[in-house]
């Protein structure tokens, strides 16, 4: 925070200095600034929980849209518009997250159908075995890293369950969103628009694959949107528009899980007392403490929409062109919302979360994250009586994308397997 605030008080969501530690940040917008303005970007930044609420739980006729992405690089949006910007192209389709209703939808529900309570369930035994194969190898070394080696691959197994793609292509998949989704200094930012381009890559051959096969609904992610015929004009989608729809589901399924499971476990050990009391009775504990970690360990910071029409709402005066930040990370840790909000409580009494985001755009992996959150914390305190992590090794990440530990090797002084 630079020398003059909080009276010379300014945030700027892409700031190094912001990058580097937003938690103060966050503090000061919570506490002073509600629906801060930032100039440079024509924004609105909306941290306190109600506010993210009532703004992101505007959804109807396309008042707030992902027009400009909903995860901007800082440069795609230093213009001011004047008024609302066009909608994005649905012929061809742009990406999911992009588009304006009825297509947003449309899209959403033609590749949702594996990410659904019973269709998770389903699929919660082979994500215990893939767990239990990654601790055959890790537990013996006593050493390795925890999202490299443990819960990315684990995730990134799943995700090409997923997508029909052979698991033995998940090391590959792994690296390929881990090199993309990092902050990077030269491009100064996350290159979400180069994410696409270069992921789609690895979902197009799996398309071709599917409709080699038939396309008969065994891999429901592809299969559903290679069947769909456009609401508005009955055509088929190409393959690179279907990849369009699936690399938001390709990155954030085999990147996103192993965050907090990772800085969850890093809490615990951080906080020996809590660990204690999680184990007297893992099958009760693990779905409690996974809600606290969901709340404090996830490393996603915010999501922006642009303003499509004039709207009031949270106090603010919003008028179509202009941008909303909705501060997630900021909002999990809001003192209205939550008692001594920084403070990590395994079994803190949790009524309601933005973990997974809010209205139009929440999150349609959420059933998954939760299973493979609680399977993995679950499998390693059951497998796993002692360990300790090797920070002088670890990595922590400043990025506005994810702000959190992104190497965090740990020893294990005592297993059973
Ligand atoms: C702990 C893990 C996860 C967290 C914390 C998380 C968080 C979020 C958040 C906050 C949003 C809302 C973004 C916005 O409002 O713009 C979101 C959306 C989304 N998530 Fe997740 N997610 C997780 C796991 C997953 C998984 C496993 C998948 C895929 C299978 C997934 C796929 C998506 C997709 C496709 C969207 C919609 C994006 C949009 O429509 O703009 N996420 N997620």
């Amino acid at each position: 925070m630079n020398a003059q605030s909080p009276i010379g008080f300014s945030y700027d969501p892409y700031a190094r200095d912001v990058l580097e530690n937003p938690l103060p940040y966050y503090r000061e917008l919570l506490e002073n600034h509600p629906g801060y303005y930032v100039d440079k970007y024509d924004m609105f930044v909306f941290t306190r929980f109600q506010d993210i609420i009532d703004v992101a739980g505007v959804t109807d006729d396309n008042t707030f849209v992902g027009s400009e992405s909903t995860l901007p690089m800082p440069a795609a949006i230093t213009h001011k518009n004047d008024g609302p910007p066009p909608f994005v192209s649905t012929n061809p389709m742009s990406p999911g997250i992009m588009l304006p209703s009825p297509e947003y939808e449309e899209m959403r529900l033609a590749h949702i159908k594996p990410l659904r309570p019973k269709a998770v369930a389903a699929i919660q035994d082979m994500v215990r075995d893939l767990v239990l194969a990654r601790f055959q190898e890790l537990l013996p070394r006593g050493k390795f890293e925890m999202m490299g080696e443990f819960c990315g691959l684990v995730s990134a197994a799943v995700t090409c369950h997923l997508f029909g793609i052979p698991r033995s292509e998940a090391q590959s998949v792994l690296d390929a969103v881990n090199a993309l989704a990092v902050y990077s200094d030269d491009k100064v930012g996350v290159d979400t628009p180069g994410m696409y381009d270069q992921l789609k890559a690895h979902i197009i051959p799996a398309v071709e694959r599917r409709r080699k096969a038939g396309a008969d609904g065994e891999v429901p992610m592809v299969d559903g949107l290679i069947n769909h015929r456009v609401k508005s004009d009955g055509r088929a989608l190409t393959d690179d528009e279907i990849a369009d729809q699936l690399v938001c589901s390709f990155v954030a399924a085999t990147e996103t899980p192993p965050k907090p499971t990772s800085q969850g476990l890093w809490t615990l050990w951080k906080n020996p007392d809590q660990l204690a009391e999680v184990r007297k009775d893992l099958d009760t504990n693990i779905p409690i403490v996974t809600e606290e970690i969901l709340r404090l360990c996830i490393t996603n910071q915010f999501a922006i929409r642009t303003a499509h029409k004039d709207v009031s709402v949270a106090g603010v005066d919003i008028k179509a062109g202009q941008r909303v930040l909705l501060g997630i990370y900021a909002g999990l840790r809001d003192p209205r919302e939550f008692d001594d909000p920084e403070k990590f409580i395994w079994n803190r009494k949790i009524n309601r979360v933005l973990t997974f985001g809010y209205g139009q755009h929440h999150c349609i992996g959420n059933n998954l994250a939760r299973m493979q959150v609680r399977t993995m914390l679950r499998e390693f305190l059951e497998h796993v009586q002692d360990f300790e992590f090797a920070m002088d090794e670890a990595v922590h990440a400043a990025s506005y994308f994810h702000w959190g530990w992104i190497k965090l090797p740990v020893v294990i002084n005592n297993y059973s397997i």
